[in-house]
């Protein structure tokens, strides 16, 4: 174990910025609105707020728990907290997790910074045809690839300054920036004559658009809810380890759920009023609606936005708001890997050599040494680069690169956020609920016993019962049914 102190945040503003930017991402501004088209809008919504409440913050408070107490990457929590045991396989599975979901969220990513840069040069309201140019882009991976390193780069570049140079100050200014572009878009979208439309249809409940999504409802709505909220595979047990003795981690949980939260129920209500009030022809909204998917924000929006007095200030300001986000989650997905390689990963050099002159080791020789935070960065990013290559070439109109009858960008979707997170979640709540002492747990819910320490027993029965359980039940329904 590294005998110095581990480096924290170094405040409280910069922590809710660090894992509410790590929450807050495409998967509010671009999946939930999709996934919420999709399931019928309201129904969707309603389920979806259940799982936030009684699957997601209890499991983000686990993963705080377990991140500040094991004190490490998420492998070296498990070993810290249960030496000798194999449960720091789960820390492997995790990390794997955050490497596939990178594999296709920088792709995506990719698509907004180019469509931010289209909407900036103008080249946006130039265009006539949105689906064509959404195609080309797909069918293009060069293009899609050049914006996915370049997306990878930045958020390399942040990482690689380290937790609080890097991580904390890049969302403590882009997290602030993020929630004014998202208000003013708000107020914009939900003045529009004709807004009203959208609204119902996020906020009614319409039986009949819900009852032919069916039982996957569950199933949509429990992986969006972990997604959204980054919970279940170590991102924010991650961070958590570099939370200070006096954060309170109940308030912390609850302030990023709720930012999170709020958040995605505020894009829809910024694509939906738009969908609705702009648009000439409201049956074949409803369809795209219904199609949901990736087109919804990279082919209706970007068109109907079109039609607003200074188009292109809103189209700057949409995907500035998509850039954003997803930067802030990007980094985070990259800490859990890049924390990983540098405190577990040991250089053996076939001869020692003597360390550098100016510490204290001073003339100590060494064989073995760590993985400096840049130089891991760089490696990883290239295998992300990889990943993401194969994601972009699945996703041309012709590609066999297919799994299971899915392109490989909705298969590496699928099996993290519907599979691995969920599997994530049973196995914190799990190891937080049973196998933790519960000292531990109650030491670090009342920050050694200087807060109250209340619904102990309530939290406690959630984590070895309810959330596992419920979260088992609506996957096997889900995928069943
Ligand atoms: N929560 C982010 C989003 O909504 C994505 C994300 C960041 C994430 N870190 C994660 C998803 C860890 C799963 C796990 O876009």
């Amino acid at each position: 174990m590294d005998q110095k102190a581990r480096v924290t945040f170094g405040t409280k503003l910069g922590i809710i910025a660090a894992t509410a930017g790590s929450a807050v991402g495409l998967g509010n501004i671009w999946r939930f609105p999709s996934q919420a088209a999709q399931d019928g809008g309201a129904i969707f919504v309603f389920v979806y707020l259940a799982c936030v409440a009684f699957f997601g913050i209890p499991i983000v408070l686990a993963e705080f728990i377990l991140g500040r107490a094991g004190k490490a990457n998420s492998a070296g929590t498990y070993r810290n907290l249960a030496p000798g045991k194999k449960f720091h396989y789960f820390g492997y599975f995790a990390i794997l997790a955050a490497f596939l979901i990178m594999g296709f969220y920088m792709v995506v990513s990719g698509w907004t910074l180019e469509y931010l840069v289209l909407s900036i040069t103008g080249e946006l309201g130039r265009t006539q045809d949105f689906s064509a140019l959404f195609a080309n882009l797909r069918n293009n991976p060069t293009a899609q690839i050049t914006w996915m390193v370049i997306f990878t780069a930045a958020t390399a570049g942040i990482v690689a300054f380290g937790v609080k140079k890097g991580i904390e100050l890049a969302s403590k200014l882009m997290m602030p920036l993020l929630l004014l572009v998202m208000l003013i878009l708000c107020a914009r979208a939900v003045t529009l004559p004709g807004a009203n439309e959208g609204l119902v249809y996020l906020f009614a409940p319409n039986l009949e658009n819900a009852s032919s999504a069916g039982m996957r409802i569950l199933t949509d709505a429990l992986g969006q809810s972990f997604f959204s909220l980054s919970v279940g595979m170590g991102c924010l047990m991650t961070y958590a380890s570099y939370f200070g003795k006096d954060v309170r981690l109940v308030k912390t949980a609850g302030t990023m759920a709720s930012l999170d939260t709020s958040v995605a129920i505020l894009a829809g209500a910024i694509i939906f009023p738009a969908a609705f009030a702009l648009t000439t022809d409201p049956g074949s909204m409803v369809e795209t609606l219904k199609t949901g998917g990736p087109g919804l924000v990279f082919i209706a929006i970007p068109q109907l936005l079109q039609s607003l007095p200074a188009a292109q200030i809103w189209s700057v300001f949409f995907f500035l708001l998509l850039v954003l986000a997803s930067l802030t989650s990007t980094i985070s997905l990259l800490e859990v890997i890049t924390a990983f390689v540098h405190e577990e990963v040991r250089v053996t050099l076939p001869k020692p050599i003597r360390f550098q002159k100016t510490k204290p080791e001073n003339g100590v020789l060494h064989q073995e040494y760590r993985i400096a935070r840049p130089f891991a960065v760089s490696v990883i990013s290239i295998g992300i680069i990889v990943l993401g290559i194969f994601c972009s070439y699945s996703l041309g109109d012709h590609s066999a690169l297919k799994v299971f009858g899915m392109s490989f960008f909705d298969f590496l979707d699928f099996v993290t956020a519907k599979l691995m997170m969920p599997i994530g979640g049973i196995f914190i709540s799990l190891f937080a609920g049973w196998y933790l002492d519960k000292k531990i747990l109650a030491a670090e819910l009342s920050n050694e016993g200087t807060i109250p320490l209340r619904f102990f027993k309530t939290y406690s029965f959630i984590l070895r019962f309810i959330a596992p359980l419920g979260i088992a039940v609506v996957l096997v329904v889900g995928l069943v049914g």
